[in-house]
Order: structure tokens, then sequence, then C-alpha cells
């Protein structure tokens, strides 16, 4: 073969691979506008449904309902067939209820398409901060940013706190005797809302630096009658609440957390100061390699990366420091904890966690002053 035709061949493929892109990233709106408006819900819930049914079953407009359908028809994941009457019906295609709806779990992608397009309407401010290259501040990510964190985390932490993630920390005598505990970085306090209800006789402390997911906590708190959360709203990289700093905590969680953060050693270091003898901290963070050329093999490498550029790091760029961004990977938290002075660590993962993985550092005792 030519050069010339290798040239064209490939020129040919990397066309067919963008197209494919643009499509498929078009698509991704799709499936947010069917998340948010319940139509994959509603359409999953049907069975077989025309266009008139979902749009009365959802209150959608029916020319919306119909272009939805036919696109997602398009991308293969909703089928048709035509009645003898000419009426078009719809239906979920095998075994796409659970990848696009709640009956998934922790398997509904559909609800990351959400955060996919919530992100894509920062890309002005993306854009002017990688100018000046800055960071961005929290105040950027509140609203509907703060709805789509929590709708990723929700089934994760349902599938895999109570029964694997406190057993691997050992915690569950301690907490059920009555503990204290940290939520740093709590988002909208779906973990502590969980822990709180299972452990009524210890008290739980919330702290991030987002006023609305704080809000949303405090609205989950009060809705599930829950009186042992304290919430507060700070920077973990800046003053501390005076009574948050002076407890020692039984735990201390921080889950998908420290990689916002531009300086993990000293957020780290902080840990290992509030934390009581014999206190754990449990660490969930992505699962990933410590070689970036392993971690793109990842199925899921585009979307963090992207889900990083969009949000971890702009939120690390605003102070000097390391930016470790989404794949900093697990064994370098181990080395962080280590330099922070942990000499109890333990690598290992909640079998319902799809993404994370879980990395143990226990306050001996024996940790080292760094
Ligand atoms: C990916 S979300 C995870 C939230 C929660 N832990 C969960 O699992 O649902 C990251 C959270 O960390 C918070 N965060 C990031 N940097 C922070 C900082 N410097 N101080 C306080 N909170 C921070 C964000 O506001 C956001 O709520």
């Amino acid at each position: 073969m030519s050069q010339s035709t290798v040239g064209v061949d490939a020129n040919r493929a990397a066309h067919d691979h963008i197209v494919r892109v643009i499509n498929e990233g078009w698509l991704a709106l799709i499936l947010s506008f069917g998340e948010r408006l319940g139509l994959s819900a509603a359409l999953a819930e049907l069975g077989r449904a025309d266009v008139a049914r979902l749009s009365a079953q959802t209150g959608v407009g029916h020319r919306y309902v119909e272009d939805w359908l036919w696109a997602m028809a398009a991308a293969g994941i909703v089928d048709s067939e035509r009645d003898a009457d000419g009426a078009d019906r719809f239906f979920l295609a095998p075994g796409y209820a659970d990848a696009v709806t709640s009956s998934g779990g922790t398997g509904n992608w559909g609800r990351i398409a959400e955060q996919l397009v919530a992100m894509a309407s920062l890309e002005d401010e993306l854009v002017r901060a990688a100018r000046s290259t800055g960071g961005l501040p929290a105040s950027v990510y509140e609203g509907r940013i703060v709805d789509v964190l929590a709708v990723e985390s929700g089934p994760i932490l349902e599938a895999s706190l109570i029964d694997e993630v406190v057993p691997l920390l050992g915690v569950h005598d301690r907490l059920d005797r009555g503990g204290l505990v940290l939520d740093a970085g709590c988002g909208s306090g779906e973990a502590l809302a969980i822990l709180a209800a299972h452990y009524p006789r210890s008290r739980f402390v919330g702290v991030d630096q987002s006023a609305d997911a704080i809000a949303s906590a405090r609205a989950r708190t009060l809705r599930l009658g829950l009186d042992n959360i304290d919430l507060y709203v700070a920077d973990l990289e800046d003053e501390w609440p005076v009574g948050v700093a002076a407890t020692e905590f039984d735990l201390v969680l921080a889950v998908n957390v420290a990689h916002d953060l531009s300086d993990p050693h000293l957020f780290f270091r902080t840990v290992r100061d509030l934390l009581a003898d014999g206190g754990v901290f449990g660490l969930v963070e992505l699962g990933f390699d410590t070689d970036m050329r392993v971690n793109i093999q990842h199925p899921h490498a585009i979307g963090v990366l992207a889900f990083g550029l969009y949000h971890c790091l702009p939120l690390a760029q605003r102070r000097a420091g390391i930016a470790p961004g989404g794949m900093w990977g697990s064994r370098t938290y181990v080395d962080a904890l280590g330099t922070a002075g942990f000499t109890d660590i333990v690598l290992t993962h909640a079998p319902s966690d799809p993404t994370n993985d879980l990395i143990i550092a226990r306050n001996t005792g024996s940790n080292t002053a760094s």
C-alpha cells in the first residue's frame, strides 16, 4: 500500500471517528433531556407507548416527546413498531431499562449524562480560567452542578456504605456505641444521612464549601427527621469552623473530594490531627493507576479526564499546589498519606462501588508527625 493510500485511509477513519463522536455527543444531550424530564423512566414503566401516551404520562409537549423518541431510536436505545393503523409505538431496546433508568442503580448511566450537560454550561468560565491559568471560585459550581453531583454518588453510597465500607473500615461497633464522624466535602449529605439513620447514637458533622450543597443536606436532614447531623459551609483548605477543628473524630470520611484540593498533603495532615486515638480515615478516590498511559486505557478515561478538566482542576487551581485531578492514582494517595504521617494504610475496594477505591488510614498513636 502506498504512503498516499495509507494517508487517505487514515483521513477517512479519522473523519468517521469524529463524526461518530459528534453524533454521540448530541446523544448525551438527548439522554440528559430524557433523564431530567422523566421520559426514559416513563417509557420503561409503560413498556410500549405512542407519542401521545408518553406525552400524557410525563406532561412533556407532544412534539418534544416525538423528536426525543426518534433521536433515541436513531441511537438504537429505543425501538419502534408501526401498528396497522399507521401509529408508531416505542419501547426501550432490550437491556436499556437498567442503563438509562434508576432500576439500574449504580449502572444507570443516564444520570451521568445530566452531569455532562451541566458541566458544558460552564464552558465560558472554564475558557477564561484556562487563559488566565488560574482557577474558578466555588460559587461557579452551585445550583444545578450540586444536583448532578449528588445524583452520581447517591446510588453508589446506598449500595456500598453500610454493608461494605463500614465493615472494611472496622467502625461498626464504635458507631453503634456512639461515635463522632466527620464527612469532609460532604456535598448534599448522602453519606451522612445514610450513616446517621443507621447509627442514631453517633453524631455526624458535614463540611462543604458549597452553600447550595449544605442547604440541600440540611433539607434532607429535616426531611428524614435526623437530629444527629451538624452541617457547616467551609473551605477545607482555609479556616475550618472552630467547633470542628477542636473535635477529635472516630471516623473521618472524604468521598471524591481530595482530588479537588490544591494540596492533598496538607489536607491529610489536618485529618490526622482531627482523628481520635484509634480513629479511622476513609478516603474514597477514583481507582486509577499512577501511570497515565495505563489510565487512558480505562473505559471511563475520557469522562474522568473531562470531568476533571471542568470541575476538579479549576477548583484545585484556585491556589498554588499539586492539583491532582481525577487520575492521581490510588498508590499516590497511599504515599501521600504516608508522607502525612499515617503508618497503617490499607488500599481496598468496596465491591458494589464500580469506580472508586477505598483507602483506609488509621490513627494508631504511632503515626509520625511530618
Ligand atoms: C464530587 S463531590 C463529592 C461530594 C460527596 N462527598 C459525595 O460523595 O456525594 C466533591 C465535593 O467536594 C467539595 N469540595 C471540593 N473542594 C472543596 C474544598 N476546598 N473545601 C470544601 N469542599 C470542597 C465540593 O463542593 C463537592 O461538594
